[in-house]
């Protein structure tokens, strides 16, 4: 079947959609919940233990469900295995986000307090940093390639968010640089959680363009995210809106609006932009000249290559819910 033909089939998801994506978070969050509390290393006691539970909820746990999903549309079925391969993947994503937290001064996060707004930036340090160690420990559970491919995946992240740090406050962040960013600091993750899905399954043929489907979603995602910091609602996120204008952070909306507008408003835009003046001001010209639009329709540009990706690969109900999960997310409000 030519994935036109999903593409043609609501992408609605299916009383068993849901059951499965349920039933795999349940099971997921039991389980990792169980993981901290039986962490024999977390060597301070019930406080870290309290701390890092805290982080562990809330999340939509999408890179083990497409870890999960990748592992079994190559024809892998150790559950047992991807679940921990998939604790691998969330615990670096969670730390990370605990990190960027405190290097954004940022106080809500999944609608909750985050740990440095609650317990200070030390404690938010060294809990991200127990949950990176504990990744890694079970990342070297598994057979090679798998514990490098998760290491220079992080690696990755720290580059990504090195380089939106050094060049925030850029109004005229080129494309390119923006792309870099946000494939470093996140579709490098989603990339990875599929790419070491298909490596459990063994399925050379599919790895390369499953890997690259990653990719793509994961740009997608990112630039999502960045639309809702401009139109979403902070109730629906769990976090503040337009913290990126207010970070100094050119996204995609920015980058988009910029090609559109007259130049003389641009230099205005750049003039309050310098003085970290009148956000709102800036979040307007953005939608009148259409930086949302344009920034939806390269996510769908991204969905559209990421879903061609898939057109060689057997068809199976994995695959399926992949690509409506991969669709879906664009329309996503949080
Ligand atoms: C959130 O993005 C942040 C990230 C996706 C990545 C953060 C990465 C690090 C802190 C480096 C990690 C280093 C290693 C070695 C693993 P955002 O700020 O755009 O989103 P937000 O609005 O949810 O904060
Ligand atoms: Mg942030």
């Amino acid at each position: 079947m030519k994935i036109i033909l999903f593409q043609s089939q609501s992408l609605k998801l299916s009383s068993k959609d849901l059951a499965f994506l349920k039933s795999f978070k349940l099971e997921f969050d039991n389980d990792f919940v169980k993981l901290i509390k039986d962490d024999k290393f977390l060597l301070t006691g019930m406080y870290a233990k309290k701390v890092a539970l805290k982080v562990l909820s809330g999340g939509k746990r999408l890179r083990p469900i497409l870890l999960y999903l990748a592992a079994s549309m190559t024809g892998y079925n150790n559950r047992k295995k991807i679940k921990r391969l998939g604790f691998v993947i969330e615990l670096i994503h969670i730390a990370s986000l605990m990190h960027d937290d405190v290097m954004d001064n940022a106080d809500m996060r999944r609608g909750k307090k985050t740990v440095s707004y609650e317990n200070g930036n030390s404690i938010a340090i060294l809990t991200g940093d127990y949950l990176y160690s504990l990744a890694y420990r079970i990342a070297l559970e598994f057979e090679k390639p798998i514990p490098e491919i998760v290491s220079i995946a992080a690696s990755h992240l720290a580059e990504g968010q090195m380089e939106e740090t050094r060049l925030s406050g850029n109004f005229f962040l080129s494309f390119s640089d923006y792309i870099r960013i946000i494939y470093n600091k996140t579709a490098v993750m989603f990339e990875c959680a599929i790419k070491i899905g298909s490596i459990l399954g063994n399925n050379a043929s599919d790895l390369r363009n499953l890997s690259r489907f990653g990719r793509y979603l994961g740009y997608s995602f990112q630039i999502t995210d960045d639309i809702l910091d401009y139109i979403g609602s902070s109730a629906m996120l769990g976090k503040p809106v337009l913290s990126d204008l207010a970070e100094g952070k050119a996204t995609m909306p920015l980058i988009a609006a910029r090609t559109c507008s007259e130049p003389q408003e641009r230099s205005n835009m750049k003039r309050l932009w310098d003085k970290k003046e009148d956000i709102q001001k800036i979040e307007s010209w953005v939608i009148k000249n259409n930086g949302i639009a344009l920034a939806k329709s390269v996510c769908l540009s991204y969905i559209k290559k990421a879903d061609s990706l898939l057109e060689d690969i057997k068809d199976c109900y994995e695959k399926e819910l992949l690509i409506k999960i991969a669709n879906r997310s664009i329309f996503r409000e949080k």
